[in-house]
């Protein structure tokens, strides 16, 4: 399903709407914008129409497309989603890359973790993240992911195997501020 419209001081969290594939057809083009995510292959204009449909349909997913500076810029979700054991795994990607180091990131994953916790009912939230990716991982600190371990070489990539990071919030803690 598509998550409502969040809106933050610099960001807007959205539905996805007509014309948003072809943005996405040209960021997954793009190595430097792929290359710590788990989907790394180019897709075609059909394909990401079929995505979109299918994620706008699917009861376990909860995503949404990033806008900033009047423009869809990225997007990020919740996926396999557990209804029974309230958690679910977070990702986010921000394609248009003179919107990176923005602050754009650390503030859609506030909204996205308030909307998780306060609307959904959830309990937790998990992601995994390249260790080299250090944007991300302070991005999703700041949301109160702590470290739960590190999955060892887990992708190839540029010529070598690179270890991922493992966070998780709860919502507890998250209440807590911290
Ligand atoms: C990684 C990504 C999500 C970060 O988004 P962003 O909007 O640039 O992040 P923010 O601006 O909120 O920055 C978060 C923190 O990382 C820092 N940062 C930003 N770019 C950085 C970089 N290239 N290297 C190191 N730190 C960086 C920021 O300065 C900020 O920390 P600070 O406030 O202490 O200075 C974005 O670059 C992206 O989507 N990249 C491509 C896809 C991807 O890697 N997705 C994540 C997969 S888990």
């Amino acid at each position: 399903m598509f998550g409502p419209v969040l809106k933050g001081d610099n960001v807007t969290l959205r539905p996805a709407r007509e014309g948003d594939a072809e943005h996405f057809v040209r960021w997954f083009a793009d190595m430097e914008v792929t290359r710590h995510l788990s989907r790394r292959a180019a897709v075609s204009l059909q394909q990401e129409q079929e995505f979109l449909k299918k994620i706008g349909e699917s009861k376990d997913d909860v995503w949404w497309v990033i806008e900033a500076e009047g423009k869809p810029i990225g997007a990020t979700g919740i996926h396999r989603i557990d209804w029974l054991d309230a958690n679910g795994m977070t990702g986010i990607m921000i394609g248009e890359k003179d919107c990176w180091g923005k602050g754009y990131a650390t503030e859609a994953m506030r909204l996205r973790t308030r909307y998780a916790f306060r609307e959904l009912n959830l309990h937790k939230l998990m992601t995994e993240v390249d260790t080299e990716n250090v944007a991300s991982r302070k991005a999703l600190e700041r949301s109160g992911y702590r470290t739960v371990g590190i999955r060892r070489e887990q992708n190839f990539r540029e010529g070598k195997w690179n270890d991922r990071w493992l966070g998780e919030v709860l919502r507890d803690e998250w209440e807590r501020g911290g």
